[in-house]
């Protein structure tokens, strides 16, 4: 069986209501209908304008962050059932911008997926090492751990997620992983998932590290990599539809 591909933007903190309009008319008008699944995770403030804009076509939905908590007092807090009625399809949880800069543990990124899922809504899993990790040879220990809560928090339900592996060091830096070192992480993050659920197969494992036009079909080539998490090459339709035709 081989399952479709999944091809993510990560718009992260980019975007307004003028330059919304036109991406997403362009990335809708020129995907068509594409090979692979396509979606856009945008700012929460957008979403109503992207569900709007995407309606009728193949493009799908996706919010960068979700609450633990189903309601109450969490200030700023944005709960899955919320994003549910915006038409969301997928939530990136545990991006190592979070894992970073607002300390998330990984832990709260496995609670956080279980929310999601608990919603109805697919979360996208980010893991990844930093380049003082992989220098030091912890790529594995590190990806394995992030993982690990992630399963541990989701029992069966694990089969309904979609992984990320984002080596830290690739992103927004132009330095790509090369697709055989992103291989052999996906690799292993499959073997994990396996000894979790018989329903392995289902999961798609996608990369994320400065992916654009010109890497993408090498990197999608490889037998694991089930699609792209992509950043600054989602904001612009062309590099955005070049990296779709390639899945
Ligand atoms: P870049 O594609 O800009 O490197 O970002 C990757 C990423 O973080 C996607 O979530």
């Amino acid at each position: 069986m081989t399952k479709k591909k999944l091809i993510a933007g990560n718009w992260k903190m980019n975007g307004n209501l003028a330059s919304n309009d036109a991406l997403v008319r362009a990335i809708a008008k020129g995907m068509g209908d594409a090979a692979c699944h396509v979606a856009v995770c945008v700012p929460a403030p957008y979403l109503a304008q992207v569900q709007m804009l995407r309606a009728g076509t193949q493009l799908e939905l996706g919010a960068q962050d979700v609450s633990t908590h189903e309601q109450g007092a969490y200030t700023g807090e944005i709960s899955a059932s919320m994003l549910k009625e915006f038409g969301v399809r997928y939530a990136i949880v545990g991006h190592s911008e979070r894992r970073q800069y607002h300390g998330e543990a990984d832990a709260t990124v496995a609670e956080k997926a279980k929310a999601a899922l608990a919603a109805g809504i697919t979360p996208i899993v980010c893991v990844g090492e930093t380049l003082a990790e992989r220098e030091a040879g912890k790529t594995e220990e590190v990806v394995k751990r992030q993982m690990a809560a992630v399963i541990h928090a989701n029992g069966h339900c694990i089969s309904e997620i979609v992984v990320a592996y984002e080596p830290v060091w690739a992103i927004g830096t132009g330095r790509t992983a090369t697709p055989e070192q992103a291989q052999q992480v996906h690799a292993l993050l499959r073997a994990q998932l396996k000894a979790a659920t018989a329903q392995v197969e289902r999961i798609r494992i996608l990369y994320g590290g400065s992916m654009n036009a010109g890497n993408a079909a090498a990197l999608l080539a490889q037998p694991d990599i089930d699609g792209g998490l992509v950043g600054g090459a989602s904001l612009k339709a062309v590099d955005f539809l070049q990296i779709i035709a390639a899945a």
